[in-house]
């Protein structure tokens, strides 16, 4: 079994797939590992420390890919990594395929077995191979060292013989992974934290966190969460008493973490330019949703907008900033599936293409797309 580490292709992607403690385990179930040379290096991981983990180094994405029966990325192949990658080959990755289906149906005409790991259930005996955790997880709490480092003040009280300083004011919008960890940081940092959420369940848990929640507690907010856990979009009229409320807290405060998502739809608006108006100068948000068309309106992909004197922070690829740490748990998260997929008496791959979790995350196999999300739509 030959497995391929290649380095990212995309601009701006700093992880990478396998760390040495992960290559590691591979070798142990069977695999012979090659990782491609400086796949690791915006992640502070050297080649040679692959290599005393016993894989082997190779010069090009090419000779990297050669051969390879599974292969691992954080990005989705390019289409000059699918033309190097043998048919029938694994590829994991998270995949992005929602508005993608030209390269969803890309993957099956190249003839691998493309699973999207961010499709993963999230089930008990699958926790440890959530990517949208481990990296929404990590995300959160970067954003709130961005927006801190953006700001012009202290975090924390601090009370010393030249005055007082007062502690931020931190609001936090959508309270689900990455909102609690903006949450806990925040408050790590001294910060008065307080936190909104459609989903009924995400009250005790900010309230656990030590922040105080506000929403509107009407009969539409009892019923907002799915029965996967997710929010559902609100009707206008919600959003229009939600916006109401959050107009007079948002004049208030700090700095602003946005993490509003609702899965398959675009981010939901919560912040308008007038509300960005009317905040405090100095003032800073965040907005961790810019990927997915931004909770905040005049958030730029990618840039620190200005409104007035109040500065919109829209970071692409949020666990990528942290690309050391965020490479460690989404290796570990890969390396968890992976090895599902091995029948570690024979040393083979084997895939039980029953299992749950392989029926939820296969996109492409033997030349077609299988996912029914994207069977139809890809042809
Ligand atoms: P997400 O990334 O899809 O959305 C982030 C948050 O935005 C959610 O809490 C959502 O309710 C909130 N939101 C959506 N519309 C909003 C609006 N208009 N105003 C304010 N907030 C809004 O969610 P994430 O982080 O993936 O978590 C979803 C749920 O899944 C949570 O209940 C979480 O605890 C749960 N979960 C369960 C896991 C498990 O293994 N059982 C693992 C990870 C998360």
């Amino acid at each position: 079994m030959k497995l391929a580490v290649p380095r990212e292709s995309e601009a701006g992607e700093t992880r990478v797939a396998a760390t040495p403690d992960t290559v590691k385990r591979f070798i142990a179930l069977g695999f012979e590992v090659t990782v491609e040379k400086g796949a690791g290096s915006l992640s502070r991981i050297v080649d040679a420390e692959y290599e005393a983990a016993g894989a082997k180094i190779a010069a090009s994405t090419k000779a990297t890919l050669a051969d390879a029966d599974m292969v691992l990325k954080v990005r989705r192949p390019s289409t000059a990594e699918l033309a190097l990658t043998k048919k029938g080959a694994i590829v994991i990755a998270t995949m992005d395929p929602h508005g993608h289906e030209d390269a969803v149906r890309a993957m099956g005409e190249a003839g691998i077995a493309a699973f999207a790991m961010e499709f993963m259930p999230r089930i008990t005996r699958a926790q440890v191979m959530d990517v949208l955790s481990s990296q929404a997880n990590l995300a959160g709490y970067q954003a709130v060292i961005d927006g801190a480092a953006e700001y012009d003040r202290a975090m924390p009280m601090m009370m010393t013989a030249a005055g007082t300083v007062p502690a931020a004011r931190v609001f936090v919008m959508g309270a689900g992974v990455a909102g609690l960890q903006a949450i806990a940081t925040a408050r790590r940092l001294g910060a008065v934290v307080s936190a909104t959420d459609v989903r009924p369940a995400a009250k005790e848990q900010v309230e656990s966190l030590g922040a105080k929640f506000i929403a509107v507690e009407d009969d539409e907010f009892k019923q907002a969460e799915t029965a996967g856990g997710y929010a559902k979009e609100m009707s206008d009229e919600y959003k229009k008493k939600q916006a109401e409320l959050v107009a007079a807290h948002l004049a208030k405060q700090d700095i602003v973490i946005t993490t509003a998502l609702i899965p398959g739809r675009p981010a939901p608006k919560l912040i308008s330019k007038e509300m960005v108006a009317a905040m405090k100068p100095g003032a800073v948000i965040v907005d961790l949703a810019v990927e997915r068309g931004g909770n905040v309106e005049g958030a730029e992909p990618g840039k620190i907008a200005r409104i007035g004197d109040v500065r919109i922070v829209g970071h692409l690829n949020m666990p990528g900033r942290i690309a050391a740490s965020a490479s460690a748990l989404y290796a570990k998260n890969l390396f968890a599936f992976a090895e599902t997929l091995v029948d570690k008496d024979a040393k083979a791959i084997a895939v039980n293409w029953e299992d749950e979790l392989v029926k939820a995350t296969v996109l492409t196999r033997d030349g077609q797309v299988v996912h029914p999300a994207f069977a139809p739509a890809a042809g």
